[in-house]
């Protein structure tokens, strides 16, 4: 079976819950802090290990106590971190989480997160990837850093996914090199001018991504579910009841549960059950990469709820 290669963000995340947002220049008191390994790329990859499938992160973090504990933690999910570069000059990136009502808003400070430059990513590839190899990445990391590499594992025959977040517009044609394409509504919004709301605007919107060169589209949508559009097909899978505790790794939960499904062979739909299953485990708990679950947790969500996608076209 292949590998995954992930390069992303690896972050400390300190994390908050207050009742509302403060106002400019306002104190208010909040309560549950937090400090917990995060990074949407660190995110995606323990999920992906958590299912199954061999995972190797490409990263960088600062020669600081954050950036040992986040190798050490990584490691321990099972994630190979020989790719992963302590760097001198920044600090380990850090994301300010505020939890409100089982939302969030964060405030990345990327540090090490932008360190790594082209040359170091191709290294990396030359020492862990191979043909047929899964290739993912974010957008947490330096931004022409990660457009080069998005290209390079694309010209190596990787099958290369990515998750635009934090959102921002692409380079015209950068989509011709990507397999798989995951937004959330907002991220959506901003590569391709449709807000997803519904079956009409998923279908429109995976009109626009396919038509700039992306082959698989999946869009998020928070407690509506998500739609997946391929080739030959396009689907709605509806969220799962859960109750929500942190929304933060729900997106990365999903992403990373999709991954392994695809290196396992598992079909388009049954992949977006098993993702739905993940994602609603994760929301459940507190913090990202501790909340997500493991494939026995996923497997046995899964086999009791049995959640098929409704078809929206076939070929
Ligand atoms: O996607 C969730 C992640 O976004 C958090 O873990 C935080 O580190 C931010 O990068």
């Amino acid at each position: 079976m292949g590998r995954v290669i992930v390069f992303g963000s690896m972050n400390m995340d300190l994390t908050v819950e207050c009742d509302r947002m403060p106002r400019a220049g306002e104190t208010i008191e909040g309560r549950g802090f937090l400090s917990n390994a995060g990074g949407k790329g660190a995110n995606q990859a323990v999920a992906a290990a958590r299912m199954g499938a061999e995972t190797h992160m490409v990263a960088a973090v600062g020669r600081d106590a954050f950036g040992d504990e986040l190798i050490s933690q990584l490691a321990d999910a099972g994630v190979g971190c020989a790719g992963v570069c302590p760097v001198d000059g920044s600090a380990t990136g850090i994301a300010t989480i505020i939890r409100t009502s089982g939302d969030n808003r964060i405030i990345l400070s990327p540090g090490a997160n932008h360190a790594l430059v082209a040359a170091d990513v191709s290294a990396a590839l030359d020492d862990l990837a191979e043909y047929g190899d899964v290739f993912l990445t974010q957008l947490e990391c330096d931004p022409e850093t990660t457009f080069a590499a998005i290209r390079e594992a694309h010209g190596r025959g990787l099958y290369t996914i990515v998750n635009p977040a934090p959102a921002q517009v692409l380079p015209e044609g950068l989509l011709g090199c990507v397999d798989l394409v995951c937004v959330n509504e907002t991220e959506c919004h901003t590569i391709c001018g449709v807000l997803p709301t519904d079956d009409e605007t998923c279908l429109a919107a995976s009109d626009a991504l396919m038509g700039q060169g992306a082959t698989t589209v999946v869009v998020t949508l928070g407690s509506h579910g998500a739609f997946a559009r391929d080739a030959s097909q396009a689907l709605a899978m509806p969220a799962l009841p859960a109750e929500v505790v942190d929304t933060t790794c729900a997106g990365d939960t999903f992403l990373g549960s999709l991954v392994a499904s695809h290196l396992a062979g598992i079909d388009l739909a049954e992949a977006m059950g098993r993702a739905t299953c993940a994602s609603s485990i994760a929301v459940s708990r507190l913090g990202a990469q501790r909340s997500i679950p493991s494939l026995v947790e996923v497997d046995r969500l899964f086999d009791d709820v049995r959640p098929r996608p409704r078809t929206i076209l076939s070929a």
